[in-house]
């Protein structure tokens, strides 16, 4: 197989920030989008859905990571997540779990400002991990 060639990390960056622009968010009114690299060189991108029945809503980081499970792609490299709050937003727990049980050396890149991100290992955002092996008994 050729081997993939992948976005820059701003190329990456900047597709996060136009699925922001696809967020459903009507209930926060906060908009966040996610641009997910797999291995392959795909790249799956997400927007926070939200519901009135607010717990049911979905952020964008999970929404790009099932879309891109569910169109068969297994490792991933990257994910950049965009959102403007007061200082850079950061993955929910919840996100850093699934995002860890699929990819646990992921690179996350994080920006509060288009043109601009700051790089974190989920490792580091997720420290002493639950994780698939701590299942067997
Ligand atoms: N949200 C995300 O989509 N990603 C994050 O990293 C943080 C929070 C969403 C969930 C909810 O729709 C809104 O932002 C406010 O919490």
């Amino acid at each position: 197989m050729q081997k993939p060639t992948y976005l820059s990390d701003s190329e990456l960056v900047a597709l996060a920030w136009q699925a922001r622009d696809l967020a459903s968010a009507p209930y926060s009114n906060f908009q966040v989008g996610a641009a997910l690299t797999a291995s392959d060189g795909r790249v799956f991108t997400g927007c926070n859905v939200e519901s009135s029945s607010y717990g049911l809503s979905i952020c964008a980081e999970r929404v790009a990571l099932t879309k891109a499970i569910s169109e068969g792609a297994r490792e991933f490299v990257t994910i950049a997540v965009a959102a403007q709050g007061k200082g850079t937003v950061s993955p929910c727990g919840a996100c850093r779990q699934l995002l860890h049980d699929y990819a646990p050396n992921l690179r996350v890149l994080l920006s509060g400002q288009e043109g601009k991100h700051t790089e974190h290992p989920l490792k580091e955002l997720l420290p002493l991990a639950f994780s698939a092996e701590q299942l067997s008994k």
